[in-house]
């Protein structure tokens, strides 16, 4: 048998892990399992926190960060793959890795990532006024690209078909909740807090200028050059070649690549290929709805 077929083999015998509920937003059930411990995580104020729905441009966002503080410095930031780099607060994989217990491990200053709901923030992060960059994604590419995460992620449930997922994902009945009040409340606290809100579509339409906003916010200068650098480097192309970035050192067990790969596509307006006309419409029409008491707005195109 070849070594791809054994892996896919493999990856096919792995159970999915199961699924409940904290405060009404369903999380993988290790999350739940230690709920106390994230919720009293002590964040310190030189954390730095990286906060996305997930499939919104995390990854992206953590490589971009990285370069930034390491002033354009390739090497550096292939010191160890992403999720090494940048502990996930609520994640834990008992095969992989324990997101708390790698913050509580790591010396300042820390770049750390959740996919929590504001509301279900550990307080220590607003306490301790830390820097917060919030990036958020159209929901319509946003659905595609988790419908596929979760094809290929056994750390997550089975999406089921692409119509089932549609409404999985409009009734929130999702991991972490619905994306409509997961932005909204980001949005609406990101005036009293240090949070930079961007937007993933705006990352591709000028990710030279996106950059700089992030290298101010952060409090770094940095020159032309180095901004081109990181353009460079943390284009999708060059991070989909980039084992430390592209999420190729998990075991295949858990996240199965031949599936669909961890970078996909990375453009904006995928959502065409995957929404039929009547889905659109039933989608827009929730949008309407769920997004009416928000000065929140979103491109579905470049
Ligand atoms: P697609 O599935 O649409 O391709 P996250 O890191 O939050 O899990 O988000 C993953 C999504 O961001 C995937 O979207 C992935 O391809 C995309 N992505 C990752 N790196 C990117 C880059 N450098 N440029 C554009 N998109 C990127």
């Amino acid at each position: 048998m070849a070594l791809n077929e054994m892996e896919n083999l493999k990856s096919d015998e792995t159970p999915r892990v199961p699924v409940d509920y904290v405060e009404g937003i369903l999380q993988p059930t290790p999350t739940c399992d230690i709920w106390d411990q994230i919720w009293k995580f002590q964040a310190k104020p030189d954390d730095l926190l990286i906060s996305t729905y997930p499939k919104a441009g995390t990854t992206w966002t953590q490589e971009i960060v990285d370069l930034i503080q390491n002033e354009g410095d390739v090497e550096i930031s292939k010191r160890a793959p992403t999720h090494i780099r940048f502990p996930f607060i609520e994640w834990i994989i008992p095969s992989v890795g324990c997101g708390l217990e790698q913050a509580k491990a790591m010396p300042s200053p820390r770049i750390l990532k959740t996919h929590l709901p504001i509301d279900l923030l550990p307080p220590s992060f607003l306490e301790e006024k830390c820097k917060i960059i919030y990036v958020a994604r159209n929901p319509k590419d946003n659905m595609v690209s988790y419908f596929h995460f979760q094809r290929m992620n056994k750390a997550l449930p089975d999406p089921g078909t692409w119509e089932e997922y549609f409404e999985s994902f409009l009734a929130g009945k999702v991991c972490w909740g619905s994306w409509h009040d997961h932005v909204k409340g980001w949005w609406n606290a990101k005036d009293q807090h240090n949070i930079l809100y961007l937007f993933y579509e705006d990352m591709k339409k000028n990710p030279k200028h996106e950059i700089e906003k992030l290298a101010e916010f952060i409090g770094k200068k940095l020159d032309d050059k180095v901004l081109d650098q990181i353009v460079h480097h943390t284009s999708f192309d060059i991070m989909k070649q980039n084992p430390m970035a592209n999420y190729s050192t998990l075991p295949s067990e858990v996240m199965n690549h031949s599936v669909s790969p961890f970078m996909r596509k990375g453009t904006v307006g995928d959502w065409k290929h995957h929404f039929t006309v009547a889905q659109n419409e039933r989608f827009n029409e929730d949008y309407k709805k769920k997004m009416a008491d928000t000065s929140l707005t979103f491109h579905f195109h470049l």
